[in-house]
C-alpha cells in the first residue's frame, strides 16, 4: 500500500510502432483505473534491447510512448510515469530474482520461443531471461495489480511463482500480484489473419492499426478486413475476422456485444466495417492530436522525466534493500 491505496505497475516496450492492440489491452484499462490506485506505469526500454535496436530510433521511441502515456489521460502527477533505465533498482533485483529462477520455466515461456524463432542470428541471454527483469518490474514496487493483454498472462504466472518462491524461504517480502484483464479487447487480432494477434512486429501492416496512422488508412485498413462468406453478422469463434471487428467496435464505442448485434441487424459486412473505422477515428485522433501537442512542451515533459525518475527510484530503493538484506548482502555503512 502507498498513500492508503494498492499499487499498480505496468509498462510497455518502445519498440516497433504501437498497434490498436496495445492500445485496447493495456493503455485505455491504465486510464480507468488510474484513480483507484497508486501507479506505476513504466517505458520498459531495458525489454527492448533483448532485440537489436538503433539507439537513435530507440531513445526517440520511448520518449513518444511516455508522451503517449501522458496524452492518454494519465496524470503524470499523480501516476509515476518514467523509463526503466533511469531506476536501477530494475537491474539490480531481476539479477537476484535470476538466482531464483529455474531454466526449465524460461525454456516453456512462449514468448521466448516465438522471439528466439523470430531472431535465430540473436538468440541473447536477455532474451531468455526477459520474463525475470519483468517480475522485478512488477515485485519492486509490490504490486497488487498489473493490467495487461492475454499474451502477457504467462509472465505474470511466472512473476507469481518467483514471488512465492521466494517468500517461502524468506518470510512475507513479496506482494503477490494479480493480473487485470479488461473486459473486451484483452486480445485484439489481425485484421488479415484473425487467429494471429495484432502485432507490432506483423510483417503485413494491412493487419495491424498503428495507433498513429491517419484517418483515411484507418479506414481503408478496416474496409479491407479479412471477413467469410457467411455474410452473417453473429459473435462466434467460427467467424474469427467479425468477432474480431465486433471487439474492436465494442472496445472503442463502450457497447455491449449484445447492443452492436442488435445494432447491425441486417446489414452488411460493409457497414460494420464502415462503422469500426470510424469509431477508431474517433478514439485515435484525439490522441494524435494531444500526443502532437505535448511533444511541443519539451520542458514540461522532461520535467516529468525527472520528478517520475526519483519518485520511482524511491519506491524500488524500498524493495531493494529490504530483499538485499534478506538474502545475506552485508549492510551498508553510512
Ligand atoms: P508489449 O509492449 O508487447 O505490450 C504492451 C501491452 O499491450 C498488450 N497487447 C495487447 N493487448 C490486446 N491485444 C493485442 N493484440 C495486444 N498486443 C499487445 C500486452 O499484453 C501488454 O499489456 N513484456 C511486456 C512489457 C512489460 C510489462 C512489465 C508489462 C515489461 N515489464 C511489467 C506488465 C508488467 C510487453 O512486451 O508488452
Amino acid at each position: 500500500m502507498i498513500n492508503d491505496k494498492k499499487v499498480l505497475f505496468s509498462g510497455m516496450q518502445a519498440t516497433g510502432n504501437l498497434t490498436l492492440g496495445n492500445y485496447l489491452g493495456a493503455l485505455k484499462n491504465w486510464v480507468t483505473l488510474s484513480d483507484e490506485y497508486e501507479c506505476f506505469y513504466s517505458v520498459v526500454d531495458m525489454h527492448s534491447i533483448t532485440v537489436r535496436q538503433d539507439p537513435a530510433t530507440l531513445r526517440k521511441r520511448a520518449r513518444a510512448l511516455l508522451t503517449l502515456y501522458i496524452a492518454a489521460g494519465l496524470d503524470p502527477k499523480k501516476n509515476c510515469i518514467y523509463y526503466q533505465s533511469h531506476v536501477s533498482g530494475h537491474a539490480e533485483l531481476a539479477w537476484i530474482l535470476n538466482c531464483f529462477t529455474y531454466m526449465g520455466e524460461l525454456s516453456r515461456m512462449t514468448q521466448f520461443k516465438d522471439k528466439s524463432a523470430k531472431h535465430a542470428d540473436n538468440i541473447n541471454a536477455g532474451l531468455f531471461t526477459y520474463p525475470v527483469l519483468m517480475a522485478a518490474d512488477i515485485l519492486l514496487y509490490q504490486a497488487d495489480v498489473v493490467p495487461v493483454g492475454i499474451d502477457q498472462m504467462q509472465h505474470l504466472e511466472l512473476t507469481r511463482d518467483i514471488a512465492t518462491r521466494f517468500n517461502n524461504i524468506y518470510g512475507d517480502v513479496f506482494t503477490i500480484p494479480e493480473a487485470y484483464i479488461g473486459k473486451v479487447g484483452a486480445k485484439i487480432m489481425s485484421l488479415q489473419e484473425p487467429s494471429k494477434k495484432m502485432s507490432k512486429s506483423d510483417e503485413n501492416p494491412n493487419g495491424s492499426i498503428y495507433l498513429m496512422d491517419d484517418p483515411d488508412t484507418i479506414m481503408r485498413k478496416c474496409k479491407r478486413a479479412v471477413t467469410d462468406s457467411e455474410a452473417c453478422i453473429a459473435y462466434r469463434e467460427e467467424q474469427p475476422g467479425l468477432k474480431n471487428l465486433l471487439d474492436i467496435y465494442c472496445a472503442c464505442t463502450g457497447r455491449t456485444t449484445e447492443e452492436a448485434l442488435r445494432e447491425f441487424e441486417g446489414k452488411g459486412y460493409g457497414d460494420l466495417k464502415m462503422a469500426v473505422g470510424e469509431a477508431v477515428v474517433s478514439v485515435l485522433k484525439p490522441l494524435q492530436d494531444e500526443v502532437a501537442r505535448l511533444e511541443k512542451d519539451k520542458a514540461y515533459i522532461d520535467s516529468i522525466i525527472k520528478e517520475n525518475a526519483e519518485k520511482a527510484s524511491y519506491f524500488a530503493n524500498k524493495t531493494l534493500r529490504k530483499v538485499q538484506r534478506k538474502v545475506g548482502f552485508p549492510d551498508r555503512i553510512r
